[in-house]
């Protein structure tokens, strides 16, 4: 039985279509994308999932509970016979509830080396801050944003002349490479986790 992942994105669908792309080259062995969800009916990423033949569903979430919402989307998810949840530029968080429905199953990607610079314009913060290195984030998700236990990062240079454009774009080619490389961990199954600490196994 194939792993049935579910991606959930807000907006543009880089990374779920380096995922995509990942996967019809064999580089992902035993994963399909099962359904592509979001938030906004509006999200490119829906229409580039339908490009390519994948089932999407979008989810408004205005005026709802989080709770409410996320129920909506887990039925959608359980629907799909959804086995992996990846988050993929979906800017919202998660409910204690989602998160109890796919233990360890869900990863998010973030575009900074987390823990530093959680939330929104991650690149815009690094910058500001004036790190000299900053990068990308694949981790577990828990209830709080943008954490739980790292399964893989990238580091990348700060350059002087960065604008946050030129950093964020170089980011990205990272996240698009190590995002696939998580998925192939978690399904590989070659891992234990130590509190927050994912061991690699190697045999
Ligand atoms: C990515 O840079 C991703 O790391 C970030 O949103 C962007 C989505 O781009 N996610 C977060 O900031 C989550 N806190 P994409 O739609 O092209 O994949």
């Amino acid at each position: 039985m194939p792993h049935r992942i579910g991606v959930l994105l807000s907006g543009r669908g880089s990374n779920f279509e380096a995922l995509a792309d990942q996967i019809a080259d064999g580089r992902i062995p035993g994963a399909e994308i099962a359904i592509v969800i979001s938030n906004r009916e509006d999200a490119p990423g829906l229409a580039r999932a339908t490009a390519r033949g994948i089932a999407t569903k979008a989810i408004p979430s205005k005026g709802l509970p989080r709770e409410a919402y996320d129920m909506q989307v887990v039925a959608e998810l359980r629907g799909a016979n959804v086995d992996l949840v990846c988050l993929a530029g979906f800017m919202r968080l998660l409910s204690p509830y989602f998160v109890a429905a796919f233990p360890r199953r869900i990863l998010n990607i973030h575009p900074s080396l987390l823990p530093s610079f959680p939330g929104l314009e991650a690149q815009r913060q690094a910058l500001e801050y004036g790190v000299q290195f900053s990068g990308c984030t694949v981790h577990l998700v828990d209830e709080t944003l943008d954490a739980g236990p790292i399964l893989v990062q990238a580091v990348v240079p700060v350059r002087d002349d960065d604008t946050d454009e030129s950093l964020s774009a170089r980011i990205l080619a990272e996240e698009h490479r190590i995002y696939a490389d998580a998925v192939r961990l978690v399904l590989s199954g070659r891992y234990r986790i130590e509190g927050r600490r994912v061991i690699k196994l190697h045999n």
